[in-house]
């Protein structure tokens, strides 16, 4: 019936008619938070390309996880800047290292808050690269897999809840299942950064954790901005090698692959609003540009209406206030 028996206006008349009516809806129990652990910090240090975001000490981010559980956050994912670097990044697999002893201190002040490990090599190597380097200078995938999947043991050994392989190497999900499930921690799941897209978006986040490539750029393992068929096939392979979660990332920018990834696995899928999306909010509203409380909300609503079951966000502490 077109119009004027037909009237979409009805249902937008009142707030009450469009709550009721209303698709998707937002809820802290669906963001997850990225934090930035600093290995010798005392304290906090802001971050001047992030606004609101801090690098923390082991003792800072404890703190800041308590913030997260009061505010009806159940997950933080982990990224670690540590002590020193090494041509093949040892300090991802150090049983000691940044993100396994904040993992165990945070779980021993919090044990019901989630802890998601991201697991690359980047932050940790002197290239800045996410897997190890052969001596043309290329990413060498089969190696890069060993290094991963040790880093993936000492992760889930410290207590991480999930682990979430970022690094993009082919075949890397099925060997972290692998050694994770020899090594008698079969009950901890995979979230693959699955479809992680070549994005100048991570701009801020290489600036935050220092890992920049020293040459050359990720193109040769990240995928093309372009592509969205090949997103499901990298999709569609994790989920053959044992992903329990996959994700997309960055999120806003990529809705479309959200959308299709989400109908094409069914399976819960995360976004990633990254660094940059964060940034470009940030200073927008800094300016007297946008109502950053309306975008945010707005944006956030769109990554879960593509499809998206969890969203990863630096906004996640401010959203979830504003949702209170
Ligand atoms: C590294 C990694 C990146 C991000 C998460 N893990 C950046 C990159 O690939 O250079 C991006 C996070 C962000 O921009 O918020 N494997
Ligand atoms: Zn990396």
């Amino acid at each position: 019936m077109p119009f004027p028996q037909t009237r979409l206006r009805r249902l937008r008349r009142t707030p009450v008619l469009r709550d009721l009516v209303r698709e998707t809806r937002l809820d802290p129990g669906d963001f997850v938070l990225p934090l930035y652990i600093e290995a010798g910090l005392e304290g906090r240090t802001a971050l001047p390309t992030m606004p609101g975001v801090d690098r923390l000490s082991i003792s800072a981010a404890v703190e800041e996880a308590g913030e997260v559980v009061a505010l009806g956050i159940p997950a933080v994912i982990l990224f670690g800047i540590p002590g020193h670097k090494d041509d093949d990044g040892s300090g991802a697999w150090d049983d000691e290292g940044i993100v396994q002893l904040a993992t165990r201190a945070i779980k021993r002040a919090h044990p019901e808050l989630l802890v998601i490990a991201d697991l690359c090599l980047c932050e940790y190597t002197s290239h800045g690269h996410c897997g190890a380097l052969r001596a043309d200078g290329t990413v060498d995938n089969d190696a890069s897999l060993e290094l991963l999947s040790r880093t993936a043991i000492s992760q889930a050994r410290a207590g991480a809840d999930v682990i979430a392989p970022s690094d993009m190497m082919d075949g890397r999900v099925g060997a972290i299942r692998g050694s994770l499930d020899d090594d008698g921690l079969s009950d901890v799941p995979i979230l693959a950064y699955s479809a992680k897209f070549a994005s100048a978006f991570y701009g801020p986040f290489r600036d935050a954790v220092d890992s920049a490539p020293a040459f050359g750029d990720r193109r040769g393992y990240q995928m093309d901005p372009a592509n969205g068929d090949e997103a499901l096939r990298e999709v569609l392979l994790d989920v053959e090698e044992g992903a329990d979660m996959v994700m997309v990332k960055p999120a806003l920018p990529y809705l479309d692959v959200v959308r299709r990834v989400k109908e094409a696995t069914r399976l819960p899928l995360a976004a990633f609003n990254v660094s940059g999306e964060y940034a470009m909010v940030k200073a927008a509203a800094a300016a007297g540009y946008l109502d950053e409380r309306a975008v945010v909300l707005e944006s956030l609503t769109s990554i879960r209406r593509a499809g998206a079951d969890i969203v990863i966000t630096y906004h996640a502490k401010d959203a979830a206030r504003w949702l209170q």
